[in-house]
């Protein structure tokens, strides 16, 4: 495998209002729709689209909408065998409010709470194949901290995304070969200002920004890497597009530079299209985009 995702999977709820409500308030919503999420799930999607050979590890219910989510990762050419279904047992969820081009979410874990590192001992050699191992923070917190230490004894590299936030112990940070926090990630994970932390961990960390692009450090000195211009529709899962892309073009040999320039495209193509996974671009796609920049 060139990518083995270890992560979450979720229905998405998404309803669009012109505003969030106040505390206590009533308001209608313009539209309501269901997609495909979960971090762990659009990230796999954003590498197996963009030509690398993915494989998805993580937990459904038998509840009807695990069986959906797990289709479309095969729909998406995502290798789904070391799944694991629980009987009697609610997928995860996240619940999505649009408005004003902004978002919020409230994830309910469900299955992905039950993805303990009991269950990734069937995949140590699905792990052990992988050029990259991904990680994000929807699934336990002790099955982050086994896979990177079976990762690191493996001599397998780790993409830690720490997102949503949770605290790590920096032992762990430093078994990752890249860590991809934004802005208040960074700060809250390494305990100072994000250009000290870029100097710590030179082509190691990877700060993103958003619209205003990303931050890392190449040994020598701090480099900003721009995005791209979008008008955005839905900028939900664009971080998880990023760092599903940033894997696939390491794969394909590029240098971190230019993985995350590479990156940086496919984030801004999957704004334009709502749901987390509606706009994550292929590579056909993505090529045609950079040929018009
Ligand atoms: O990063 C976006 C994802 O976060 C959504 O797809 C939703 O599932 C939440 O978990
Ligand atoms: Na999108």
């Amino acid at each position: 495998m060139d990518i083995v995702v270890v992560g979450s999977l979720s229905t998405d709820f998404i309803v669009q209002a012109e505003r969030m409500p106040h505390k206590g308030e009533t308001i209608l919503g313009n539209s309501f729709s269901t997609a495909f999420g979960g971090k762990g799930a659009n990230q796999a999607v954003a590498a197996s689209r963009l030509a690398a050979e993915t494989a998805f590890v993580g937990a459904i219910g038998d509840d009807g909408f695990g069986d959906t989510l797990k289709n479309n990762l095969e729909d998406n050419n995502i290798f789904c065998e070391n799944m694991e279904t629980f009987t009697g047992e609610a997928t995860g969820t996240a619940h999505i409010n649009i408005y004003d081009n902004d978002n919020s979410i409230i994830v309910v874990p469900g299955t992905n709470g039950l993805l303990t590192p009991e269950v990734m001992e069937k995949s140590h050699d699905l792990l052990r194949s992988a050029e990259y191992v991904m990680l994000q923070n929807e699934i336990p917190v002790e099955t982050i901290k086994y896979v990177i230490d079976f990762c690191h004894a493996n001599g397998v590299k780790v993409i830690y995304n720490p997102a949503p936030f949770i605290p790590m112990e920096i032992d762990y940070l430093e078994k990752c070969a890249l860590i991809t926090p934004n802005e208040l990630e960074c700060k809250a994970l390494f305990g100072e200002d994000v250009e000290s932390a870029l100097a710590d961990h030179p082509n190691q960390l990877v700060v993103t920004m958003g619209g205003a692009g990303c931050l890392y450090h190449d040994g020598e000195e701090e480099v900003r890497v721009s995005a791209f211009r979008a008008s955005p529709v839905d900028t939900t899962g664009a971080g998880d597009t990023f760092n599903g892309a940033l894997a696939a073009f390491l794969v394909r040999g590029q240098s971190l530079g230019d993985a995350i320039r590479s990156a940086n495209m496919a984030a801004s193509l999957s704004i334009r299209a709502m749901g987390a996974q509606g706009g994550i671009p292929t590579l056909g796609e993505w090529q045609e985009a950079m040929s018009d920049v």
